[in-house]
């Protein structure tokens, strides 16, 4: 079984060059499982309903998020019903809406996609470790799962990598989110769990992460507080990672970093791996 993760989607645009690409790209990497962050694809704050279901009819099967998600209001009902639109684990627990789902994909296998956010240098969530404890008491590869995939949304290495190892032969990856930039550093762990610091955003790569450059520079320079600040949307970049599980273990057989468009230098698999 071959998934395929791609990074946040910032903006609209990010949304439209995915829908461009993504059939292509499950066709030639025989991917049968699609897992996307967008939590920044309204605008770059939050998700609408009308955008998610969008992104679903394209043939995405879970929508994973972070501290962005409860920027539309109007999510709320609807992630509410929405099972595959997933919150962080340990984000407002009070509030509505999953922080993991098992899915089941066109071959009858069962992914298990979870997500949670990171502590350091982010507005404060529950427990990390704790979070992911409970979860695993409930799940385990090849007893009750195929294989389990973790966005990670965290803006510090160190605490992702430390995460990673503490989960390294009990899950199928754990790949980064949130910082907008794609790190080298995409590998198997010794244990068999795929691991990527961060994958990267879909979106306009001359920007700062994704947003416009010239407001962010006016940010950190000339204006005292924060304003608002808008996607760039000339350049379209998707970044993502594409993971085959091995069948019997249900950890990571081969993991390869994919990176498809404008500015950034393009890493395009080899679909001979991916048979
Ligand atoms: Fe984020």
């Amino acid at each position: 079984m071959n998934i395929l993760f791609l990074g946040d989607l910032v903006g609209e645009n990010s949304f439209y060059f995915l829908k461009k690409n993504l059939k292509n790209i499950c066709r030639k990497y025989n991917i049968s499982f699609v897992i996307v962050n967008a939590e920044n694809v309204s605008n770059g704050y939050g998700i609408t309903p009308k955008i998610s279901d969008e992104i679903f009819k394209t043939g995405v099967d879970v929508i994973s998020s972070g501290n962005h998600i409860w920027d539309q209001k109007e999510i709320i009902p609807y992630i509410a019903k929405n099972n595959n639109l997933l919150k962080p684990n340990n984000l407002s627990k009070e509030l509505v809406g999953n922080g993991y789902f098992l899915a089941t994909n066109n071959q009858n296998k069962k992914i298990l996609v979870i997500n949670l956010m990171c502590n350091l240098f982010m507005r404060k969530s529950d427990n990390l470790f704790s979070s992911i404890d409970e979860i695993m008491k409930k799940f385990k590869l090849k007893k009750n799962c195929d294989a389990i995939i973790i966005d990670l949304h965290g803006e510090a290495a160190s605490e992702k990598q430390a995460f990673a190892n503490y989960l390294d032969g009990k899950v199928t990856a754990v790949i980064g989110t949130h910082t907008h930039v794609p790190s080298s550093d995409l590998r198997i762990l010794p244990n068999g769990t795929g691991y990527q610091t961060d994958t990267g955003m879909c979106g306009d790569y001359d920007s700062v992460i994704g947003g416009d450059k010239n407001k962010w520079i006016e940010n950190f320079v000339k204006k005292p507080g924060f304003q608002k600040i808008f996607p760039a949307a000339i350049n379209n970049t998707l970044c993502g990672v594409i993971i085959k599980v091995f069948e019997d273990t249900g950890l990571s057989s081969v993991v390869k970093q994919l990176i498809l468009g404008d500015l950034l230098e393009n890493k395009i698999p080899n679909e001979k791996l991916f048979l």
